[in-house]
């Protein structure tokens, strides 16, 4: 039976009705087609799918979507002011921190978190809190060059 649930996205109010054990992701995929949040292993282990609930960083592959009932969740999508990239999206332009592209909507909202929560003091610092967000390509000395970019 589904469940009635109202969420705050990217600034924009929804009223859905979901299953009881959609994920938050697959919520923000397939009810909202925002699909910049990437599904990579669906179990917590790769990071693609990060976005923030109430400005933390969360794996919405492992949150079920009724548990944020009332809740504000911001995505890739809700980043940029208009055509106006945030500052770490250019800085990921500028710093080349991807090759395919997969992970990179995911490692860009936890790099997000990681300057806003004050862990990008040093590289080991960003590396460390950044750890969760896997790259197969292994962009990760310019996604942390990125990050320092963005800093200061
Ligand atoms: Fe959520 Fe991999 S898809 S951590």
């Amino acid at each position: 039976e589904k469940v009635p649930l109202s969420l705050k996205v990217n600034g924009k109010k929804y009223k859905l009705s979901v299953e009881p054990r959609t994920t938050l992701l697959d919520l923000l995929r397939e009810n909202l087609h925002l699909n910049g949040t990437k599904k990579g292993c669906d179990y917590g282990q790769c990071g693609a799918c990060t976005v923030h609930v109430e400005g933390q960083r969360v794996n919405s592959c492992l949150s079920f979507a009724v548990m944020h009932d009332g809740q504000e969740i911001t995505t890739i999508e809700g980043l940029a002011d208009g055509d106006k990239l945030h500052p770490m999206q250019e800085a990921f332009v500028k710093h080349d921190g991807f090759q395919c592209g997969y992970c990179t909507p995911g490692q860009i909202m936890s790099a997000v978190a990681c300057v806003r929560e004050g862990h990008a003091g040093s590289a080991d610092e960003i590396r460390e809190y950044m750890s969760g967000n896997i790259c197969r390509c292994g962009a990760y000395s310019n996604i942390v060059a990125a990050i320092q970019d963005v800093k200061q």
